[in-house]
């Protein structure tokens, strides 16, 4: 029968691959694409930072949309691949794009802050990326083209870290991963679905510059955040 036929090849297979351990110990000849590699079967790196860094490198020079022309730096995104948390924002500012880190300088320094006084921090437990990987001429809105260039790089990142709970700053960073005509601020009570994972809305860092009566609801959205976390 079929499986009696499989259980065979896959005895052939194992004692196969048996001897050659033996020969040759655990450098294996693994054909990969076109390439060749001399690889050992100990040195494959499955962490989540691996995944991350060899995914980074596969999408760095994407040229989807016509503003990848004036790119300096892709900027792909940062923190602790073991992140619980995955912060999701708009699009890097020229400030940081030159870094190609998301969120430095004053805004990125606001947040920090708030993530300090949830305990958490970019080092540990927090991942941020943007919905966009290049920076947007004269910091506009993002183009629909745009979007659904990009968000499957976002979407392969969350399921990379898999994290407890996706927090999105933002209105148009919201609108963009949730497709929805519900106003912002009703958003923000609403823990939806995204990808499989809980994902809650609050106010980008910068309004909350823009505008200081705003970071007490935000607060009171990220004290939401750590209770979630904690539980
Ligand atoms: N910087 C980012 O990286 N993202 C934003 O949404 C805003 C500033």
């Amino acid at each position: 029968s079929f499986y009696r036929k499989m259980t065979k090849i896959k005895q052939e297979i194992y004692t196969y691959l048996k001897q050659y351990k033996e020969l040759y110990g655990n450098d294996i000849f693994i054909g990969y694409d076109e390439f060749s590699l001399f690889t050992s079967l100990n040195k494959i790196d499955y962490t989540k930072k691996n995944k991350l860094n060899k995914f980074e490198n596969e999408i760095s020079l994407c040229d989807k949309c016509d503003i990848a022309v004036n790119r300096n730096n892709f900027v792909f995104g940062a923190g602790d691949p073991e992140a619980d948390l995955f912060l999701v924002g708009e699009a890097s500012t020229h400030q940081e794009e030159i870094h190609g880190i998301p969120f430095v300088g004053k805004i990125g320094s606001l947040l920090d802050n708030i993530l300090f006084a949830i305990n958490k921090s970019r080092k540990k437990g927090v991942y941020i990326a943007n919905i966009l990987k290049c920076k947007l001429p004269k910091n506009r809105d993002p183009l629909s083209k745009e979007i659904q260039n990009c968000v499957p790089y976002l979407k392969k990142q969350i399921n990379i870290i898999s994290p407890k709970l996706i927090v999105v700053m933002g209105k148009v960073a919201a609108k963009a991963l949730l497709d929805i005509e519900t106003g912002f601020n009703e958003m923000r009570n609403i823990t939806y679905e995204y990808c499989g994972y809980p994902l809650r809305v609050t106010y980008h860092p910068a309004a909350l510059l823009r505008n200081s009566d705003l970071k007490k609801p935000a607060w009171d959205d990220f004290k939401w955040v750590m209770n979630y976390l904690n539980k």
